[in-house]
């Protein structure tokens, strides 16, 4: 039988029942959460983190993982607010731009506000001029700045560490933390991209921690070791019971020693270059800024 476009995403799909109800798609190429939070009265919806698919070795982007998404909404009747980036991800490509351009209405693609310091440590790198990229984003959000979704309020938490722009959503009793907190079994996100430290992301952590014991936390990567099925939600007390990098009594400079000792092993993602040229555009492919550059 031939694959239908997107049946990758739909793999490990879940849903969250509450308020905000909670749709998760994951991107198996980038080990990458979409989710979905959905104002159960309204309908209305952010979509966080979506992924544009991309094939490095040819250079080109393609939508099955976005499409699969669209035809969930479309199939659901929901209703588009704003889409919503944690940060500058530098190992997936956002399909922001995509989705905002088949979704109906001026969408707003949404970032924190510290975005500009990764505009200007990376553009040059990409020939870009950071003046240019004032107006990539529709929308700059502040820390604690808090929007609607429907009937429900939006509370934007800056939790730097594995980037500095890097911010987080508090939805309800839901926080979708992007690169910070991991499920137990894994962690944290990594601390050793510029502008990101192992200190920052602690009290990242431990800010996230500070929630009420039964929030849920909905990481933006899972990367489950053999025998386990990708898995993206984890209470705070779960958190605080079992995360092997930050459970409670584990000290700051025992997880500034761990997290450095990890990150001196890891290697650059494979979609380093390609992501962050096309990120701190707001997911513009070059073709679409003008540029003739497509990848490095
Ligand atoms: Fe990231």
């Amino acid at each position: 039988m031939r694959a239908l476009p997107g049946e990758s995403c739909r793999e490990h799909f879940r849903a969250f029942l509450g308020s905000p109800l909670v749709f998760s798609f994951f991107d198996k190429q980038t080990s990458t959460w979409t989710y979905l939070a959905v104002d159960p009265a309204t309908r209305e919806f952010v979509v966080i983190d979506p992924v544009l698919d991309y094939d490095n070795t040819t250079g080109t982007a393609s939508t099955q993982t976005a499409d699969c998404i669209l035809d969930f909404i479309k199939r659901k009747g929901l209703k588009i607010s704003r889409i919503l980036e944690t940060h500058a991800h530098a190992d997936h490509l956002t399909a922001s731009q995509y989705l905002k351009a088949k979704l109906p209405g001026n969408v707003p693609v949404c970032i924190g506000k510290r975005i500009t310091q990764v505009q200007k440590m990376f553009a040059p790198r990409y020939g870009l001029d950071p003046a240019s990229l004032a107006d990539a984003f529709d929308i700059y959000l502040e820390d604690d700045e808090e929007f609607k979704i429907g009937e429900l309020s939006c509370r934007v938490i800056h939790i730097p560490g594995h980037t500095v722009d890097h911010i987080g959503y508090v939805i309800g009793k839901s926080a979708f933390t992007g690169d910070s907190i991991f499920m137990p079994d894994i962690g944290s996100a990594r601390a050793d991209f510029p502008g990101g430290n192992a200190k920052d992301l602690y009290s990242s952590l431990h800010r996230l921690l500070a929630s009420p014991q039964d929030y849920r936390l909905f990481p933006c990567h899972d990367y489950p070791p053999e025998g386990r099925d990708p898995n993206c939600i984890a209470t705070v007390d779960e958190q605080r019971q079992s995360n092997v990098h930050v459970k409670t009594g584990i000290s700051e400079s025992c997880f500034i020693k761990v997290r450095e000792a990890r990150d001196a092993t890891l290697t650059a993602p494979k979609l380093l270059h390609p992501s962050l040229r096309v990120n701190i555009c707001a997911g513009r492919l070059p073709s679409e800024d003008g540029s003739r550059r497509t990848s490095e």
